[in-house]
């Protein structure tokens, strides 16, 4: 079979309906070229895969980024150069189909901004909104037409390091804000598909914050109420919103794996909810069939998948290399196969890949200008939250000599929290930097950042200090997950010697996850949740603390006593026996400890009081 000459290629004609431009495209399609629309490669590179481009073989890629691939910041990885691989794929190959570029672009491109947890806590949906679309123009000016993002799991899971990329523990307050960022990323219903929007992924789908132990990837247990009430919820808010692709979760549910679950994957999300997008796998996801004993091998994965109503597998090859075979022995019905074909053609068309397959070469996207870091630093702002303060906050100019102590005093890739693909370290204003643009150097003493007995001394010659402490970013995010909710080692002796000589503290904590806080807020006169706040995090740290701005985030995630509370969240359902919250005496439920929460769901304060 020869090429189709660019003129008779009619489903290139973008004023054509989208359907009957999908139509004309699988009537020319062989069983070969439908099953390659439905592989996901890692890294597709257009030299040692030109064979399988020139096939039709690869679908989508992930990973790539920047039209030349120059700026894939993992030196490990291989990098994929976009146009090269889309000139195989569109002007070799028999039917010219783009690849489909996409990319963890988790909370921001470049420009990042606070973690998703962060940005819940600022309660806002319109900021949701444009921060995702920022982050849509910067990632597709370097090429990307994808994005596996928002991730929505609700969790009430701190030991989880997962929870730092969702949208904190309400179904509600997720579903409005994924709702947003779908908007965000990939434009109103009107706007999608043009120049400078991405397409968007509700993942993981579905029930993966209930991983047990708060464990990744471990096995979940649910009931329809549960599961339908809570943990669908934001997904079928983002369906609704006309997310363009949702991705299969890596737990099982009761024993069936996700990427197996033909029940909530076909029945649920397809038929009962319409939804008319991609369904696609999670790394390897169609491949863990086997190692989760569900399936015999990767052939048999593949056609558990296939029927489950997975429609692009992500790096196992077991589409590319099965599907073909399975429909011709009667195994997969072809229908199924062209509907996860039309599925995949459809949102290439709809996010204008066809339209736009090439990406401008020379020029990529660079640090975050002016208006970007504005935008940056009003999220950071909105999403600290003020947990406690006896009247040190906001700190006045006569408050004398300010102390600056703490592990994170002089950091910037530290605090730009997990899945940072494109963002750089050197973009982030340090604490350190904002204070000294605040602060004359006579006011101000900035001890490193080893949090020692040096730092204690400091205490001594100043009036106040001000302790950043908590979580480096690399303690919390995809396969982090920690067996205790206590400050990283060492941090809490040194508060307490610091508390010890009298002064007042001030506590920031940067984090990707609730912290059992109990010992800080007792030792504190103020403290400050301040999560991973991005590229600005010094400057909104700094202008919190000294009254410019106004904290005004709310905790989108309960704050348990400790690891031995878990689960405790605004998710439990009343028991038949209630526990007397007025009366200390009498503990409840635990002989030895207070049962409530350290700081509930949807917990903030100000600096001004409200009447
Ligand atoms: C994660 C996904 C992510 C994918 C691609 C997986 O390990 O679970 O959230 O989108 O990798 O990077």
């Amino acid at each position: 079979m020869g090429t189709v000459k660019a003129t008779d290629r009619i489903w290139l004609d973008a004023r054509l309906d989208v359907e009957k431009r999908v139509d004309l495209l699988l009537e020319e399609m062989t069983l070969v070229e439908k099953a390659g629309q439905l592989h996901m490669s890692a890294n597709v590179q257009p030299v040692r895969d030109r064979e399988q481009l020139l096939r039709g073989g690869v679908g989508a890629s992930l990973y790539a980024s920047g039209a030349t691939g120059g700026n894939v910041r993992d030196e490990g990885l291989m990098v994929t150069a976009i146009n090269e691989c889309q000139r195989v794929a569109v002007d070799e190959s028999r039917l010219g189909i783009p690849v489909l570029f996409g990319r963890d672009v988790i909370h921001g491109h470049r420009t990042v901004f606070p973690i998703p947890l962060g940005l819940s806590a600022a309660w806002d949906e319109d900021l949701a909104r444009r921060c995702c679309h920022l982050a849509a123009q910067e990632a597709s000016y370097d090429g990307v037409a994808w994005t596996f993002a928002p991730m929505m799991d609700v969790s009430e899971e701190p030991r989880w390091g997962r929870v730092a990329e969702s949208l904190g523990e309400s179904p509600v307050l997720a579903g409005r804000l994924a709702a947003a960022m779908v908007e965000g990323f990939q434009g109103d219903a009107d706007h999608h598909g043009r120049a400078g929007s991405i397409a968007a992924c509700a993942k993981h789908f579905c029930g993966y914050g209930m991983v047990q132990g708060g464990r990744d990837y471990d096995t979940v247990t649910v009931g329809e109420n549960t599961l339908r009430n809570l943990h669908l919820r934001p997904f079928r808010a983002a369906v609704e919103h006309g997310v363009a692709s949702v991705m299969a979760a890596f737990n099982d549910i009761d024993g069936v794996p996700m990427h197996a679950h033909r029940r909530l994957l076909r029945e649920v999300l397809k038929d009962e909810w319409g939804f008319d997008g991609v369904v696609v796998a999670d790394w390897n996801g169609v491949g863990q069939l086997v190692v989760q004993g569900v399936a015999e091998d990767l052939r048999d994965a593949a056609r558990q998948a296939m029927l489950a109503g997975l429609d692009l597998d992500m790096v196992s090859g077991s589409y590319g290399r099965y599907l073909p075979d399975l429909v011709e022995s009667g195994e997969v019905p072809l229908e199924m196969v062209d509907d996860a074909v039309r599925r995949v053609l459809r949102m290439k068309m709809r996010a204008g890949v066809f339209e736009r397959p090439y990406t401008p070469e020379g020029h990529s996207v660079g640090a975050p200008g002016r208006s970007a870091r504005a935008l940056a630093r009003e999220a950071a702002t909105a999403s600290m939250v003020l947990i406690k303060n006896d009247g040190i906050l906001p700190l006045h100019e006569n408050v004398g000599r300010i102390h600056l102590a703490g592990p994170f005093v002089e950091e910037g890739d530290a605090l730009l929290g997990t899945w940072v693909l494109d963002g750089k370290g050197e973009d982030v204003v340090s604490p350190a930097t904002a204070f000294r643009d605040r602060i004359p150097a006579a006011d101000l003493i900035v001890s490193d950042g080893r949090f020692s007995d040096l730092g204690v001394s400091m205490v001594r010659d100043s009036d106040v200090t001000v302790a950043l402490v908590g979580e480096h970013r690399s303690r919390s995010g995809e396969d982090r997950c920690i067996s205790t909710l206590k400050l990283p080692a060492g941090q809490m002796e040194v508060l307490e010697e610091m508390a010890a000589i009298g002064k007042p503290l001030v506590v920031v904590v940067f984090t990707g996850r609730p912290l059992e806080l109990g010992r800080v807020l007792e030792l504190a006169s103020a403290v400050v949740v301040a999560w991973h706040p991005g590229v600005e995090a010094g400057p909104a740290v700094a202008d919190l603390l000294l009254g410019r701005t106004s904290p005004s985030g709310r905790l989108p995630m309960t704050f348990p006593r400790s690891v031995g509370h878990i689960p405790s969240s605004s998710l439990e359902r009343p028991t038949g026996r209630r526990v007397n919250r007025d009366d200390d005496r009498k503990l409840g439920r635990y002989l030895n400890a207070l049962v409530f929460p350290e700081l509930t769901f949807g917990y903030g304060l100000t600096y001004t009081s409200f009447e």
